[in-house]
């Protein structure tokens, strides 16, 4: 068990500590990572699970792609929220590039134990880019390289249900016929070796219930493995 000091630390890890951390004596943590279209409970989900996980102190950090915060994320910003433009090609090294910009840091919090909780990630770039056209290989190639996931849970909803939910925000990506297309690429990518589909067409405490026993599963199981690189 670890201790409340142990878990208030890790609860206040930022980029800026990372670096200061002491590498684990004992197992890796988990790089868990939640995917699936809009408004399908990912973000709500993944700060729920890190929550959840801190209370059994067990130690875990919410992150999340894009990260609006870093200079490249505020380009990014600027193209969803359409006062920019880019390229589909250029906005998508963007995207992946915004990966690579937490890569150590990520690498780091892991060996050091910390289970990383992760709100979308590489799948929903390809995804996202292969919907508006471009060869799904290209927009893989930039990826390969970066941390692989240990277990990706791709959170599902009908059209139906995803449209009893609520109306999508103003972004540019948020239009069911584009959405139905990029659960058409999240088909093509998925690999039963690491992924688990969850029917997110529950109460949210249900699908929470789901979603910790699986996360919990990973950690025992991720601990002892080395960490893989994306495809
Ligand atoms: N199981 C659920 N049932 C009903 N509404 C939900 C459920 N899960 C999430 N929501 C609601 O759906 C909206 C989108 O949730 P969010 O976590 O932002 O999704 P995402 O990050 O996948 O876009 C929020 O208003 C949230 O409260
Ligand atoms: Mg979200």
């Amino acid at each position: 068990m670890l201790s409340a000091q142990v878990r208030q630390n890790t609860r206040t890890i930022s980029s800026r500590t990372f670096d200061k951390m002491p590498e684990s004596q004992g197992k890796r943590g988990a790089f868990i990572v939640l995917e699936g279209c809009d408004r399908t409970g990912k973000t709500t989900q993944c700060k729920t699970l890190v929550d959840k996980l801190m209370q059994a102190n067990i130690r875990a950090q919410y992150m999340n792609f894009p990260d609006r915060s870093t200079q490249c994320g505020q380009l990014i910003n600027g193209y969803l929220t359409r006062k920019d433009d880019f390229t589909d090609e250029g906005i998508h090294l963007l995207f992946t590039l915004n990966r690579w910009e937490r890569m150590k840091e990520m690498e780091k919090l892991l060996k050091a134990g910390v289970n990383l909780i992760v709100d979308r990630y590489s799948y929903s770039g390809v995804a996202f880019s292969s919907a508006k056209g471009l060869d799904m290989e290209w927009c893989k190639a930039p990826e390969s390289g970066l941390l692989k996931p240990d277990l990706v849970i791709l959170l599902t909803l009908s059209m139906e249900a995803l449209a009893r939910r609520g109306g999508f925000g103003d972004e540019r990506y948020e239009v069911a016929g584009f959405q139905k297309k990029v659960i058409e690429r999240y088909g093509m990518l998925k690999d039963d070796r690491y992924w688990k589909a969850i029917d997110a067409d529950k109460t949210f405490d249900d699908v929470t219930a789901v979603l910790y026993e699986e996360v919990l599963r990973a950690i025992e199981h991720s601990g002892d493995k080395p960490l893989e690189k994306l495809w």
